[in-house]
């Protein structure tokens, strides 16, 4: 255990504002009697001062490759470690380690080293939510690298978003977790795959300002059967609604993902339930929504289903030259659980219309919320050409009440974060 050992600790600073949040981790871990290392990068230097460091730490602190290689310090600090612990990395940093770079001491020592490594992200909302470093951090995860983290908050300048690294204390909790074998990072844990999938498969990393709660998102485009090869569909692929799930589960929610005909994979960390019909979502989303703090609908739900579904295959003989579909209405959804509520549970809508404009985008978005009933409704605009399958998205959020709490715009994985901003304030503070 941790708590008895005298760990050898390299902590590793890059060329963020955060660092000079690493000076109370480094001062954590020695108050915590533990050996500490640390590696700042000549931009970390810029930040705070090598004196700060070195009283801190109480070590001498290391940053340039060309010093000392008599005693190849490149590889010996490396070895030396029990624990590596980053903090603040920046994008930068993020894409080196994915990739294995050693041009500095920092990219030598991780690459010399056995030890478990903990990295705290931090950087603009923008930056963290683009796909090249959304690529990276998944790529670290895969080797059992622990991702601490990133909080949302107030960032360097006036705009607030996720990116704020993590709080020097839950950065080091991670951490020793991380040598006791406990990573905070969880994303190593298989997606469920099977309806109903109980809710102990769902796990997520302890940090970041979603852990503790359980978040339900549906994604895709449900389809109705009309005979056993057919059906009525639409073109939503789930990029939207994927992109909220890997979101939520980065800032620490447990999060289960209604899953109706994926375009693209299911994050990993997350738990899937596949559904094809309205029906089957439904009562997929009403049983898991007991057990949600916040709902997302993001699934482009069939508002009408066949009447009845042909056992066979439709034959034109038979069928002839006009064939007339009846469809019934099917239930809503959002409404029922926006309907069921309770115990401060967070119900949010998704919609998509082809309105002309973004005056009648929010004019029709605010008469949906208030019929839907739900807490907050995320309205984006349509068209043969708009929305679907793009990679990037443009949404306004609007509030009960009918208030624009939210505009964003940039790739689905910005736009994610950034509707969980809006919502976040919505939900009860965890114990
Ligand atoms: N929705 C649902 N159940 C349905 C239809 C829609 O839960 N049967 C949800 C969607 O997941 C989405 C929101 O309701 O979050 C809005 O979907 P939309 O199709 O725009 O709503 P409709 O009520 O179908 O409105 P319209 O008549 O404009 O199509």
């Amino acid at each position: 255990m941790t708590g008895s050992r005298r760990l050898n600790v390299v902590v590793g600073i890059s060329g963020g504002i955060a660092a000079y949040k690493a000076v109370n981790v480094v001062r954590a871990l020695v108050l915590e009697g533990h050996d500490v290392h640390v590696i700042a990068t000549d931009a970390a230097l810029r930040f705070v001062g090598k004196p700060t460091l070195e009283a801190i730490s109480r070590n001498p602190v290391n940053s340039d490759l060309y010093e000392g290689v008599a005693q190849v310090r490149h590889v010996s600090i490396g070895q030396a470690a029990d624990l590596i612990v980053i903090a603040p990395a920046t994008a930068n940093t993020l894409a080196k380690l994915a990739h294995g770079l050693a041009d500095d001491l920092l990219g030598n020592t991780v690459l010399a080293s056995t030890a478990p490594i903990v990295v705290a992200p931090a950087m603009h909302t923008e930056m963290w939510g683009n796909p090249a470093t959304r690529a990276n951090v998944a790529l670290l995860r895969t080797r059992g690298i622990t991702i601490v983290g990133p909080a949302s908050g107030r960032l360097t300048g006036e705009d607030v978003g996720a990116g704020r690294m993590s709080e020097p204390d839950d950065i080091v909790r991670a951490a020793l977790a991380a040598v006791d074998g406990a990573g905070a990072d969880s994303a190593a844990v298989p997606a469920a795959s099977t309806p109903g999938a109980p809710d102990a498969d769902v796990t997520a990393p302890s940090s970041g300002d979603l852990a503790g709660f359980r978040v339900l998102i549906s994604a895709g485009g449900t389809r109705e059967p009309l005979d056993p090869v057919r059906f009525l569909g639409n073109r939503s692929s789930g990029r939207q609604g994927v992109a909220l799930a890997a979101a939520a589960f980065e800032r620490g929610a447990s999060v289960t993902l209604l899953a109706a005909h994926l375009e693209v994979p299911v994050p990993e960390g997350v738990a899937v339930v596949h559904v094809q019909t309205a029906a089957e979502l439904e009562e997929a989303a009403r049983d898991h929504a007991q057990r949600s703090d916040l709902v997302i609908m993001a699934a482009a739900v069939a508002d009408y289903r066949p009447a009845g579904v042909a056992e066979q295959k439709i034959k034109k003989e038979t069928a002839g030259d006009r064939v007339t579909l009846e469809l019934v209405r099917n239930p809503d959804i959002l409404a029922t659980i926006a309907a069921e509520r309770r115990d401060g549970r967070v119900v949010v809508g998704f919609a998509a219309e082809t309105a002309a404009d973004e005056d009648e985008l929010v004019r029709v978005g605010r008469a949906k919320l208030e019929r839907k009933g739900c807490d907050y409704l995320v309205l984006n605009r349509v068209g043969w050409s708009l929305g679907f399958a793009a990679e990037d998205n443009a949404v306004v959020v609007v509030q009960r009440g009918g208030d624009i709490v939210m505009e964003a715009s940039g790739s689905k994985a910005t736009v994610a974060h950034r509707i969980l901003d809006a919502v976040h304030p919505a939900l009860l503070p965890r114990a």
